[in-house]
């Protein structure tokens, strides 16, 4: 802060880095209140007076909070943001549920199951919501699948979930004008390689004009109670057909989790799912990647133009750690699916 501008005492001595984390994400997911109420439900028909949940990331301690509340005899959680587990402590403590939640300060791999014994045997159920835009962006399930192995108890659940990326048209197109300056070189840079995040771009699919050329297309299921790191392979190749005409400006990924009895509580980042939810925009939003037609060499991005009905790979590639990736479109069927 510049010397002039006021502070409240209250926030004199906090750590910058908490107030960050607070204030520039926390109350978003927070206010994304379908999001809390999904973890409630799943929850509610999971808990018993038997239950031991295992969080991992405790955050604001909400959902801990949350599993005490339905009747859970014991609660621990890990976090590893020494700031945050100090503030977990005292939300936890001011709710009342200081007796039955324990807020370990560590990253969850180095937790180890003796250290969970002292609270009552082996955790029974695994909770966590560390999911990413790309859904493993921030290697949950690394952390999920290292928990289920080393530390929870036999037949401990854990929640499933899905993604499914959408091609379509945006509206707009590359930089060409602004204010009668031709901007066109500027188009040379466009990185059509890398996932953005629809947040990062302050825009919302859920009200932004744009058509859809293919129809939402699963290229990943990840069931967290079951699959190991790697689970995704180097690539997959799935093939779709063109809808409709038109320019393929760029490959939309959001997800979809499961919970509950025969799956029927869903949390989704399609935009019709954050329609009217714009916490969970601003939290998640979806991930887009530009797309150019790499079949031609140019020294712009070459706009892909599909004719209605053409087939067409979709050619989906994962980074080795799982936490990020990457789309091509190529003309014509897979042949591998
Ligand atoms: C998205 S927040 C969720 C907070 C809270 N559970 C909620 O849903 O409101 C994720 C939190 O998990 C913590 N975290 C992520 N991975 C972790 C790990 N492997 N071990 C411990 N903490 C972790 C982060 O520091 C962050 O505070």
């Amino acid at each position: 802060m510049e010397s002039h501008f006021v502070v409240p005492r209250r926030l004199r001595d906090k750590p910058y880095e908490l107030i960050e984390a607070a204030n520039d994400w926390h109350y978003a997911m927070m206010n994304d209140l379908p999001r809390n109420e999904f973890y409630r439900s799943a929850l509610r028909q999971l808990i018993t007076p038997e239950s031991f949940v295992l969080e991992i990331g405790a955050g604001s301690g909400l959902l801990s909070i949350i599993a005490a509340s339905l009747g859970a005899r014991r609660v621990v959680a890990i976090e590893a943001n020494m700031h945050l587990a100090n503030v977990a402590r005292q939300i936890i403590h001011a709710n009342g549920y200081g007796d039955r939640i324990h807020i370990i300060n560590k990253m969850s791999t180095d937790v180890s199951p003796e250290e969970l014994a002292q609270y009552g045997g082996r955790p029974t159920l695994l909770l966590s919501e560390i999911l990413g835009t790309l859904l493993l962006g921030e290697s949950a399930l690394h952390y999920v699948a290292d928990a289920r192995r080393r530390l929870l108890g036999p037949g401990g659940a854990v929640v499933r979930r899905t993604k499914n990326p959408s091609p379509l048209a945006l509206s707009g197109g590359p930089t060409s004008q602004r204010q009668g300056i031709s901007l066109d070189y500027f188009n040379s840079l466009q990185d059509t390689t890398s996932m953005v995040f629809t947040k990062q771009y302050g825009f919302r699919f859920s009200s932004a004009a744009y058509t859809e050329l293919a129809p939402r297309t699963p290229v990943l299921a990840i069931d967290f109670s079951a699959d190991e790191v790697g689970v995704w392979g180097g690539e997959s190749r799935t093939t779709l057909r063109a809808t409709r005409a038109g320019t393929v400006h760029a490959v939309m990924a959001s997800w979809e989790v499961y919970a509950g009895e025969a799956d029927a509580l869903c949390m989704a980042t399609h935009p019709d799912a954050t329609l009217g939810n714009f916490p969970r925009d601003m939290q998640w939003g979806q991930g887009l990647q530009l797309i150019e037609d790499t079949s031609v060499d140019g020294a712009k991005p070459v706009p892909f133009v599909v004719q209605e009905g053409e087939l067409l790979t979709l050619v989906t590639r994962y980074s080795v750690d799982g936490v990020t990736l990457q789309f091509e479109l190529l003309r014509g069927a897979s042949s591998e699916e």
